[in-house]
């Protein structure tokens, strides 16, 4: 792609398993509107929690990669925990842009909000298993009592557009009982989906633990980078945001949109036609 603007003009490039990552992009145009931005939801290939941490790795290259050869994108929000827990090492040494993710300004947000000290963090199993997020807490207070849990199946009930009832609850009771016990005062949600379940993971924890959503926090980070960076777009013109599906484009349209708000009226297909297919769902299966 031919670059013709300058840097602060380029947009800002987000990606996903699939709509969760629409949590981060809310809060990114709520605080930064003047903003261009370009996000993908791999939903073709979602879930990537209880995949290998590798081929996540992998998507997660593809994605970074077509940021920057297919739309320009001035820096790169990793807005998918599981993605980060991966390792974003590899991104970073090989693209030029800024790269960043939800793990560390989730982290520090939750240090910030517990007063007990006892802190829980939910996310995939991926994200769970891989400790990024015990690595992160330990970097921002070593003293805070973690307690995670793995919540399998949370991100398939928000990507059917399934946010609330009694299979939401019952499987929410059984998953959050370690958090629960351990009397947690803030617990993170270490997942870029579940904040679109806030209502009854709010009502499992009750009234004295508060829910901490590693968005905005992120989107206060993003900021600061570009700021600092001199990539900040100054406008008073409202940001154009484009957003793409590798799975069913229309279906992202119709619940991102619901998820989103107004800004989701129309999505486009990942990979661009111009492009390359990337790698299958999984080692061994068929695309999509
Ligand atoms: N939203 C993603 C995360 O923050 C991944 C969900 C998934 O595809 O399992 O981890």
């Amino acid at each position: 792609m031919a670059r013709s603007l300058s840097p602060m003009h380029r947009p800002i490039g987000m990606f996903d398993s699939g709509f969760g990552g629409l949590t981060v992009a809310r809060a990114l145009i709520d605080l930064l509107p003047g903003e261009d931005l370009v996000y993908i939801g791999d939903t073709g290939r979602y879930p990537y929690g209880s995949k290998p941490l590798g081929d996540v790795r992998r998507f997660a290259r593809e994605l970074a990669r077509s940021m920057v050869d297919d739309f320009d994108a001035k820096a790169i929000v990793v807005a998918c925990n599981t993605a980060t827990a991966a390792g974003l090492d590899e991104l970073r040494a090989e693209l030029s842009v800024p790269i960043l993710d939800v793990i560390e300004p989730g982290a520090r947000a939750l240090v910030q909000t517990t007063e007990s000290g006892r802190v829980g963090v939910i996310g995939t199993v991926g994200t769970i298993s891989s400790g990024a997020y015990v690595e992160a807490i330990e970097a921002v207070d070593g003293s805070v009592e973690l307690t995670s849990a793995a919540c399998p199946g949370f991100v398939e009930f928000v990507e059917r557009g399934q946010t609330t009832g009694d299979e939401v609850m019952v499987l929410a009771e059984r998953l959050l009982a370690p958090v629960r016990e351990a009397r947690v005062d803030a617990l993170l949600l270490g997942c870029t989906h579940y904040p679109f379940l806030a209502r009854t993971l709010s009502d499992v924890m009750g009234t004295g633990v508060t829910l901490v959503s590693s968005a905005d926090e992120t989107a206060f980070a993003a900021m600061g980078r570009l700021a600092d960076l001199g990539l900040l777009r100054e406008t008073s013109q409202p940001g154009r945001h484009r957003f793409l599906s590798s799975g069913d484009i229309d279906a992202f349209r119709e619940l991102g949109g619901t998820l989103l708000g107004p800004e989701l009226d129309h999505t486009e297909r990942w990979p661009l036609e111009t492009t390359r297919t990337p790698t299958p769902r999984c080692r061994g299966e068929e695309q999509p």
